[in-house]
């Protein structure tokens, strides 16, 4: 999947672009390192490192993004903000898989499903609408 950033994906909003400007950069980073084919320690390295990124920094975005949509009264709130509760629910069964077994072929192709696809889908997608949101009302 493109994981490049592109200015139609701005809010305008500074602190919401930057954030998702850093995401997009460190997923990059992280999947360019090819965890799938890494040797076993460095893979379980690799993993825990994307893990710690996406319930850190995104979680915290999601923060961002939300009180930022409370103020603007953005009319999807409930249904953006469920989106964000959906990442965390599968983040947390990926983070409990990961340390039950390791950085095992299934959790790998899992974390790429389950979080970064569906993050950078949901950037492109839903935090798109928000973006519109704020065009209209300038
Ligand atoms: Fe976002
Ligand atoms: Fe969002």
């Amino acid at each position: 999947m493109e994981i490049m950033w592109h200015e139609s994906l701005e809010t305008g909003v500074e602190k919401i672009d930057s954030q998702h400007k850093e995401i997009f950069a460190r997923i990059s980073t992280l999947i360019s390192a090819d965890i799938e084919n890494m040797k076993a320690e460095d893979r379980e390295v690799a993993l825990h490192k994307l893990l710690r990124f996406l319930g850190g920094y995104v979680i915290d975005h999601f923060k961002t993004e939300e009180e930022f949509m409370t103020k603007a009264h953005y009319p999807e709130y409930d249904e953006h903000k469920k989106e964000h509760m959906e990442f965390l629910k599968s983040y947390s069964s990926l983070v409990r898989m990961f340390e039950k077994e390791g950085a095992t072929d299934l959790i790998v192709t899992a974390t790429q499903n389950q979080a970064v696809d569906w993050l950078i889908k949901h950037i492109k997608g839903t935090d798109q609408k928000v973006t519109a949101f704020l065009k209209s009302k300038k």
